[in-house]
């Protein structure tokens, strides 16, 4: 069997191969959004999947039938993967959601002028870095995780699959002031008040809910609900690809969990990189643990 986890470097960042290509990623660069676009950014494992389930809920005035008979990778397409031009083109949804982990300084000059509606979502890195290791170790099309340590400290250097948490999240929040057109949501956001949240993002798209409809945006947008929807479980996905019997997409689902993962040691040396690589950044972080 050819190796699935070949990678592709674009810009000095490491991108999946089995996902990516020059072409792909070249393409994405030169994207000509459309102002009734939705772009959901983030860097892998904060969240994505579970925006791109509110913004469908949302869009469908929380309606279920989209989100539970259309996978979360066609309604939503990935940008910079090699088969988004396909699926943009099969898709018969007039206001598109389009989803992205590119960083912001390679995508920032194709979203220049354009009032497509940005969602970025961020989550407590610590968390990231646990999730993405689970995810790694199930996920052949993904470098090997090696050990949590090896792994811990590639994050930190930024040189894991889509660069560095740091900068991703550096580069795109440093926008919000700047651009109305971006609205920055955490994975903390959603899991202590989706209702909110949820309230939020459709004020943000001008998709103004009843209060019914809400309701039933947050009840298919639960964990328990979206663990067990396969259209975004990733169950649909080969075992070759993404091997099921090692864990599951849809793993805790839970805010903290890196406490049952760091050592203090880590803990410690995880907060004095966090220190230093975000000193230049204002924003104020909502993950900070009590
Ligand atoms: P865990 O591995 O910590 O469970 P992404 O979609 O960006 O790859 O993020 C995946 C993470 O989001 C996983 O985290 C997954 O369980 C979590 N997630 C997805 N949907 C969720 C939901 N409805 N509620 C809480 N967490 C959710």
């Amino acid at each position: 069997m050819a190796r699935l986890d070949v990678i592709e470097v674009f810009h000095g960042i490491s991108f999946p191969g089995h996902l990516h290509t020059q072409e792909s990623l070249q393409l994405a660069q030169k994207f000509p959004f459309k102002d009734t676009d939705i772009l959901i950014a983030s860097y892998p494992k904060s969240g994505t999947t579970w925006m791109q389930q509110i913004v469908t809920l949302i869009s469908s005035k929380g309606n279920p039938n989209l989100s539970q008979t259309v996978p979360n990778w066609t309604r939503a397409p990935w940008l910079e993967q090699y088969y988004f031009s396909v699926l943009l083109e099969a898709s018969s949804i007039t206001s598109r959601v389009i989803t992205t982990h590119l960083p912001h300084h390679l995508l920032g000059p194709a979203l220049q002028g354009s009032k497509a509606k940005v969602i970025y979502v961020s989550r407590n890195p610590k968390d990231v870095v646990v999730s993405f290791y689970h995810f790694h170790k199930m996920a052949n099309f993904l470098p090997e995780a090696g050990t949590f340590s090896e792994f811990f400290n590639r994050f930190l250097e930024g040189t894991l699959s889509y660069g560095s948490w740091f900068d991703h999240v550096k580069d795109w929040t440093s926008h919000t002031a700047t651009m109305n057109n971006l609205l920055h949501i955490t994975y903390e956001e959603m899991s202590l008040d989706l209702y909110g949240t949820i309230k939020r993002v459709s004020s943000f798209l001008q998709s103004n809910l009843v209060e019914d409809e809400v309701n039933n945006c947050v009840k298919h947008c639960s964990f328990s609900s979206m663990k067990n929807n396969k259209m975004v479980n990733y169950t649909l996905i080969d075992e070759e690809i993404i091997d099921h019997s090692k864990g599951s997409f849809m793993r805790k689902g839970k805010i903290g969990d890196w406490k049952n993962m760091f050592t203090e040691e880590q803990n410690q040396y995880f907060k004095s990189v966090f220190k230093s690589k975000m000193q230049d950044c204002t924003l104020e972080f909502v993950w900070e643990e009590p």
